[in-house]
């Protein structure tokens, strides 16, 4: 752990003198660099006194090299009309469904699915979890380089670490169309193991400079991440002269992704599930100081977005996974709208053959059945004794997002009552 540790941040470092050198970086960046130094020193500190890994010069050389590679030339100004969709979500609430909307797009889109999970991997301490700000940094870093097809920081996540530029273990390649498109597709390699290989055609191992072409070929880039916990820290992405980024962040009732989590982590709630039913035992803090840190995260970045900052004017979108579920096309052509993209008819059908009551629906997505009963099951399935926890530590998310909370398990269960309340947010 402290090794992967130990090498990111070097590669931190390395990239950093390597684009000092380089002069790749916007005059926007340079002038953060100077502000992000004392951090990366830190960093660096940290990383001396956690381990004695020194690295030879060599190897120094060879990374350096690695990245000296440019990964073509980035003009100076956004390209008119090119634009940059950030999709941003926590887990459990239909972000994959909703990051298709983008994938299938059809030629014209870039779409790349949680690549800041190697990051996340990466920067993972003993502890579990990830020092925030080290990786709140890094994820924006990583953002604004993917958005300009620069997969260099990226892949210096990537583990084991790609050669020349090439791996098979990119999370979740196929679950991007861009990535498995005739023109990203290399040919097979006998006996290499691809857990996340293409599933439309049949390639090797990915080549990341091969991505980055087609990339730089797309008219729009959209990226989901269920990672970036504070809409504030990307600020540098909205500022960047070479992007046009809009933020859509999918958001979704606390109690119902409770209620979801407590099946797909059953473990990690026993606890809380005999504390329901009357059982003396204590509720499990630690969940409970992630769910009110979820809640606020969640919270104060749709506050912030939603308060229209001058540089999120324009850029911000906040939607609920509920009216989703229930108006997916509606829902997406504001989306697109949003966005300034053609809503593609490519979109339009995959949302008529995902959503519309048909056989081979999985349940989770589906609007097959009365979909305002469907996104509103989780009522009969959550104890009402942690429904009631979820609205005291919750308690102002659910206000903001319009989620209704209930007084008594009677009212969580009378079905005449919706928990929806209709709400306009984006006051564009
Ligand atoms: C995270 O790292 C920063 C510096 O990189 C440090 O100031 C901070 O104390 C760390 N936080 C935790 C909780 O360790
Ligand atoms: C990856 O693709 C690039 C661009 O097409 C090519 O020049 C390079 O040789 C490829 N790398 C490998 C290892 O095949
Ligand atoms: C769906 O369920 C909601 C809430 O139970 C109800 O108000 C609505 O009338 C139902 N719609 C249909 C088409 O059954």
């Amino acid at each position: 752990m402290r090794i992967k540790y130990t090498i990111s941040i070097f590669f931190v470092v390395a990239l950093v003198v390597i684009e000092k050198e380089n002069n790749i970086i916007s005059r926007v960046t340079d002038k953060l660099s100077s502000k992000q130094a004392p951090e990366t020193h830190f960093s660096l500190t940290l990383a001396e006194g956690g381990s004695s890994t020194s690295l030879s010069k060599t190897g120094l050389t060879y990374m350096m090299k690695r990245h000296l590679e440019n990964y073509g030339e980035h003009p100076e100004m956004v390209r008119r009309g090119r634009k940059h969709i950030l999709l941003l979500a926590t887990t459990r609430t239909g972000s994959s469904f909703v990051g298709e909307f983008f994938n299938q797009h059809g030629g014209n889109m870039f779409y790349l699915f949680e690549p800041l999970w190697h990051v996340e991997k990466m920067l993972t301490l003993e502890t579990g979890g990830t020092n925030a700000t080290v990786a709140a940094k890094a994820y924006r870093d990583v953002l604004q380089q993917l958005f300009l097809c620069d997969f260099s920081q990226l892949e210096s996540f990537i583990e084991p670490l790609p050669v020349d530029h090439v791996t098979p273990s990119l999370f979740r390649r196929w679950s991007s169309i861009s990535l498995c498109e005739e023109s990203v597709c290399s040919p097979v390699v006998r006996g290499v193991f691809e857990p996340y290989h293409c599933r439309s055609r049949r390639c090797g191992p990915i080549n990341l400079t091969m991505a980055s072409e087609s990339c730089l070929q797309k008219e729009h880039r959209a990226i989901k991440t269920v990672r970036t916990r504070k809409l504030d820290t990307l600020r540098p992405l909205a500022e960047d002269p070479r992007l046009d980024v809009r933020f859509i962040q999918l958001v979704r009732d606390p109690r119902a992704v409770l209620a979801s989590r407590m099946v797909a982590f059953e473990e990690k709630y026993k606890n809380w599930k005999k504390w329901a039913t009357g059982a003396d035992v204590p509720i499990d803090e630690v969940e409970l100081s992630k769910l009110k840190g979820n809640c606020d995260n969640i919270r104060m970045s749709a506050e912030l977005g939603l308060n229209q900052p001058s540089w999120l004017r324009g850029r911000y979108m906040l939607v609920r996974y509920e009216d989703i579920a229930r108006f997916p096309m509606s829902k997406a052509a504001e989306m697109y709208r949003f966005t300034g993209i053609p809503f593609t008819p490519q979109a339009r059908f995959w949302i008529l053959s995902n959503t519309q009551a048909s056989k081979k629906t999985d349940g989770l997505y589906s609007t097959q059945k009365n979909s305002s009963e469907h996104v509103e099951k989780w009522r009969f399935s959550l104890p009402f004794k942690i429904v009631q926890v979820v609205q005291k530590v919750c308690g102002p998310t659910l206000k903001l997002f319009g989620y209704k909370s209930v007084s008594s398990e009677k009212m969580l269960l009378d079905k005449s009552i919706s928990l929806i309340e209709n709400k306009v947010f984006n006051v564009l």
